[in-house]
């Protein structure tokens, strides 16, 4: 098997996200929005999802120990949590640390999100991320998880991918509040940047040596025609909108344009104890002057990766390597929180999952400070605004019987975990004659 090929303490392990797995999740922005006509496209609603609230998780995360797996990315559902404005509620509490527990039983590390997409109802209806309150809702939201669930969490994030939500939820119509502004999601941006800082600073408060991040989407942006300089232009903006202008706004506390907010945030600067980052593909942009909700430029990649009309980029093992070498800049540690592909047949993913473990390690070889692996998922679940239609998971999941069942990928990751990655390095494919 060769010699392990990662650092020592690596992590190895999956994502899921509570709405997305838990199932009877009715107190969120989501639990109406999915059951309206035309809102999900194949129909279909996050219903009992993956049955982890009662009791599934449990068995899954076993599964996913036997599979060598040492650590797991989940999220907490604030809406049971806090299902009324700062009424906390004890069962649901219980029912994580229980979970939690045994993670640790398992020797699966966890590290925990605690905003996923989804927001309570009382929050959506106070304007969500525009409300005026909304960075106090969010850090003492933040402050209670970190006092009762802290000592049972290896690693926090405070916000998964900002510039998605505000991107799908605020400027375009994809997601729950469907404001189609582009205004709206510039400020739903500066103010998810501006509460990142706030539950930073109010964690650390409670716990010093709390490890407490945030998570970006970090795709690689490319102009789809080499030499137009219309392509290279609009390109750098996409890049700048969605990751440049985060990256400066944690690394130097400043909000720069077109983020909008206060100019500095208080906390904001060095908010972080590590990055973690979301990496699904690379995206060829090409000038469409009519496209001004993407800032003037199409995606225009083959849909060879693509189900549906799900825009996750093209595959680019490459691009992962070089957005894990430029996010070293952070000079913080790095995680890949998520990575994976939409593939029911398990007919692409097993390259797919080899040739990303090997351009993590070659980001390490180039001197990127990477200290895990998520793969997205552990198994199939509720896809937003696609539904149950793509499959992410190394486990299948059948929605209605809730039958599992492993596909190959599964057992390759396994390989790959047990190993330390030894079976997915540069230099093992290489002895093994594999391109
Ligand atoms: C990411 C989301 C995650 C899942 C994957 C496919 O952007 O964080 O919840 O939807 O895409």
């Amino acid at each position: 098997m060769g010699k392990p090929a990662f650092p020592a303490g690596f992590l190895w392990g999956t994502s899921t996200s509570a709405h997305q797995v838990e199932g009877g999740n009715e107190n969120n922005d989501w639990s109406e929005w999915e059951k309206q006509p035309g809102r999900i496209r194949d129909g279909t609603t996050s219903a009992e999802a993956c049955r982890w609230w009662n009791g599934s998780a449990e068995e899954d995360l076993a599964t996913a120990a036997s599979l060598c797996q040492n650590a797991h990315r989940l999220s907490v559902e604030w809406s049971r949590l806090e299902p009324e404005p700062g009424r906390w509620d004890d069962a649901a509490f219980a029912r994580y640390l229980r979970l939690l527990a045994e993670m640790r039983r398992l020797g699966i590390r966890a590290m925990v999100t605690l905003h996923h997409v989804t927001l309570p109802r009382w929050v959506a209806a106070r304007g969500g991320w525009l409300a005026r309150d909304i960075v106090s809702l969010f850090a003492r939201y933040a402050e209670e998880c970190i006092r009762r669930l802290g000592g049972s969490v290896d690693h926090w994030v405070t916000i998964n991918e900002p510039a998605s939500v505000a991107g799908a939820a605020y400027v375009s119509r994809y997601w729950p509040p469907a404001l189609g502004s582009v205004r709206a999601g510039l400020r739903a941006l500066g103010a998810m940047l501006e509460a990142h800082a706030a539950a930073y600073g109010a964690m650390k408060r409670v716990h010093p040596a709390a490890s407490v991040g945030i998570v970006l989407s970090t795709p690689r942006f490319e102009p789809a025609r080499t030499g137009s300089r219309m392509d290279t232009l609009i390109c750098a903006a996409q890049d700048w909108v969605f990751i440049g202008s985060l990256l400066r706004a944690l690394r130097t506390g400043t909000l720069l344009p077109p983020l909008a907010g206060p100019a500095r945030p208080p906390g904001l600067r060095r908010s972080l104890d590590f990055l973690g980052a979301n990496y699904y593909g690379q995206y060829a942009v090409r000038f469409d002057p009519l496209l001004h909700e993407r800032l003037f430029g199409r995606h225009v990649q083959e849909p060879t990766v693509r189900a549906g009309e799900c825009d996750w980029g093209q595959i680019s093992p490459e691009g992962l390597t070089r957005q894990l070498v430029r996010l070293s800049a952070m000079e913080v540690p790095l995680y890949v929180t998520e990575n994976g592909i939409h593939d029911a047949a398990d007919a692409i993913r097993p390259a797919f999952l080899t040739d990303h473990v090997a351009a993590v390690h070659e980001a390490i070889r180039r001197g990127a400070d990477v200290r895990g692996y998520f793969h997205w998922s552990l198994l199939d679940n509720f896809e937003w605004a696609e539904g149950w239609q793509p499959r992410f998971g190394l486990i299948e999941v059948d929605p209605v019987t809730q039958k599992r069942t492993l596909r190959p990928s599964a057992h390759l990751y396994a390989r790959i975990c047990g190993s330390n990655g030894a079976t997915a390095s540069g230099r093992e494919r290489a002895s093994q004659g594999s391109p």
